[in-house]
């Protein structure tokens, strides 16, 4: 069976060929964000045309390696350095001009042009600095990232407030400069005066304002007006790879509410989002990863120390200790031996480095939720999924749990609020290597077996590691044999991107 049967596996002998129509695959993350979705777009990028955003912002980020150093990038497609693809930014997205404007640049100056390769729908909704400001004041009870995403969101649906339109577009500011530079500050002199001008951002704010004309024009090369502009794209043949950004367990309706991010996160909305028709979707790849994490509040039921752990990162967040502070204060190895999950969480969160990509604050961590994938792949239509930081569950080895622990699907009695944990044994530094004939050890191979069974999806690809040639493609078996099986250990082959 070959991957392409069910999912996508890219290498870079793998090039686009058209065909009369194209269609358009939609990539998610399956848990609370941060899964290492860029990785995975990284390595499919070849096999597709066209890498578009359809929701969030600067919320999101992902830190790429290039031949010319590292850059964190927030609000342009992955796909940004494979120079064949053409990026979209779609409607569903909520733009802050300023550091979309500051990447483009930062991208330029490692010699990569975006000049007709970015296209930004001209219905984007703008981030203005009254919802920065909002977001920054109010956005601690839930932990949002403080990009004014939310408030941008809210008044995208409010449309007008006190007389005034709050929801502005891309296409706003590059249709009327004047009128909405003037609306922006507008909304904002009103925000500072109800509070009696005491904002500690007014000074920030003013200098956005100021420099919305230059950045103006570096946008304006790349809007899209035409709303069928992605679809007539597919028509002649492109392929189209949706990016999703946050992850589907933060959706604004679907996740747990009000701890979620105030877009829709699932595959179904990337049609919406990206401006184009679900007549030519065709499948849908999830991403997780083996060491969970989730930052800022709400539930994570497999979360290790459980509300303790929820609360220290939340205090730590607030205090600003980060990866620094917690290598000074506490020796990683140490934690890892002791029998209080809070410290085996910790110990991980040092050991494989899961700490904030935009705000620096350790993420809390959890067991892999094999259960709740399950949940979410059932819902959303999942076809595949590519596990990242499997390498991270041999720390599990030194802990007291002597073995992987994961949560399975919890066949819940009403009442029954404790969830099943197995112990996944055996998984060594061996099993997290490809032999020289490109196979996994017995014990990986039992693992993806098992990992299959639970989540009732074929595993398309293994991160092994940090560095992109450790992403280890699978050949997928059918999701009817993966939801029959119950054999142990499976043979599988792997292959280095
Ligand atoms: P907001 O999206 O900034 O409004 O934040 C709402 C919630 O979503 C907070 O818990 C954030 O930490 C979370 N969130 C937003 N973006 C990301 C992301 O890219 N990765 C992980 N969590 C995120």
């Amino acid at each position: 069976m070959t991957t392409a049967a069910f999912c996508p596996s890219s290498t870079s002998t793998d090039r686009v060929s058209h065909t009369a129509e194209g269609f358009a695959d939609v990539l998610v993350g399956l848990q609370y964000g941060d899964e290492g979705k860029a990785k995975i777009i990284d390595a499919l990028a070849p096999g597709y045309d066209v890498i578009a955003r359809f929701n969030g912002g600067a919320n999101a980020g992902h830190t790429i390696d290039t031949p010319h150093g590292r850059i964190a990038l927030k609000q342009l497609p992955s796909g940004v350095f494979h120079p064949h693809a053409t990026l979209y930014i779609g409607s569903g997205c909520a733009i802050n001009p300023w550091k979309l404007a500051e990447e483009i640049e930062r991208v330029r100056e490692m010699g990569v042009s975006l000049d007709g390769r970015l296209h930004i729908s001209a219905r984007v909704a703008l981030v203005q600095p009254h919802h920065i400001a909002m977001d920054r004041q109010g956005g601690d009870a839930i932990g949002t990232t403080g990009n004014g995403i939310g408030p941008c969101y809210a008044d995208r649906a409010l449309r007008m407030r006190n007389d005034t339109r709050v929801n502005l577009m891309l296409g706003d500011l590059l249709g009327n400069e004047t009128d909405t530079v003037v609306a922006m500050r507008d909304i904002f002199t009103r925000m500072i005066n109800a509070d009696g001008g005491a904002s500690p951002w007014v000074a920030e704010m003013s200098d956005l304002l100021l420099s919305l004309p230059k950045v103006a024009t570096t946008l304006r090369r790349y809007v899209q007006p035409d709303r069928a502009w992605l679809a007539n794209r597919v028509r002649s043949g492109a392929k189209v790879l949706f990016e999703g950004a946050q992850s589907v367990l933060l959706d604004v309706v679907d996740g747990s509410q009000p701890y979620v991010t105030s877009s829709h996160t699932v595959p179904a909305h990337a049609y919406v989002g990206g401006d184009l028709s679900p007549k030519y979707h065709r499948r849908i790849i999830g991403v997780a990863k083996a060491i969970v994490s989730r930052v800022g509040r709400g539930p994570f039921p497999s979360e290790l120390g459980g509300e303790r752990s929820a609360r220290y990162c939340h205090a730590a967040s607030m205090s600003h200790i980060g990866k620094a502070e917690e290598q000074m204060r506490f020796s990683a190895q140490s934690l890892l031996r002791s029998t209080d999950p809070l410290d085996v969480g910790t110990a991980l969160r040092m050991l494989t480095d899961e700490y904030g990509t935009g705000t620096g604050r350790p993420r809390r961590i959890g067991m892999l939720d094999l259960g709740g994938l399950r949940d979410i792949i059932k819902a959303h239509g999942v076809d595949c999924v590519y596990l990242n930081k499997v390498d991270c569950l041999t720390h599990y080895a030194h802990s007291p749990y002597q073995g992987v622990p994961v949560h399975v699907h919890r066949d819940a009695a009403p009442g029954d609020a404790l969830p099943e944990v197995q112990i996944y044994p055996g998984l060594t530094a061996r099993s997290v290597t490809l032999a020289r004939d490109g196979t996994l050890d017995a014990a990986m191979s039992g693992f993806i077996d098992f990992v299959e069974r639970h989540i009732g999806a074929p595993l398309a690809g293994l991160g092994l590691g940090p560095e992109r040639a450790s992403l280890v493609l699978l050949d997928p078996r059918p999701p009817a044999l993966v939801a029959q099986s119950d054999s142990h250990v499976a043979s599988h082959a792997g292959s280095h991107v």
